[in-house]
């Protein structure tokens, strides 16, 4: 075998590595597309007596991630008919994950006290199919 030979098969690998890489990066790219695709995140802030936004959308059988930030003290959300609560401390931001089953308008309040507004703290979870 001459040299040129060996250069040309010293070479190979690289050439294998390069394609494999490539295509790990395309694999990548599609897995991150289909998991921005799949979780509906929304962000919510909670202050005395109001959650912002109060009215929440989302798709029926599509991951939320809601995510809570108080403005001012302690607020609670609940929301009974999905099932779903968590206490709303100021200084971090607080995820609740669920996957809506099924189509409708749910109430939602909160559940600490916090003043004197606390009982009009409320606000709607509006899942389509
Ligand atoms: Cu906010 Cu009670």
């Amino acid at each position: 075998m001459n040299a040129k030979m060996n250069r040309v098969k010293n070479r190979m690998p690289i050439a294998v590595l390069a394609v494999l890489v490539f295509f790990l990066g395309v694999f990548l790219t599609e897995v991150c597309a289909i998991a921005d695709e799949a979780e509906q995140v929304v962000k919510i802030t909670a202050k005395r007596y109001e959650y912002n936004p109060n009215t929440i959308t989302v798709k029926k059988g599509v991951p939320v991630a809601l995510e809570f930030t108080s403005l001012d003290r302690l607020h609670g959300f609940s929301c009974p008919a999905l099932g779903i609560r968590t206490d709303i401390a100021p200084g971090k931001v607080t995820t609740l994950r669920f996957v809506p089953q099924q189509a409708g308008t749910f109430p939602f309040h909160c559940d600490n006290f916090c003043g004197s507004g606390h009982d009009g703290m409320t606000g709607t979870i509006v899942v389509t199919e």
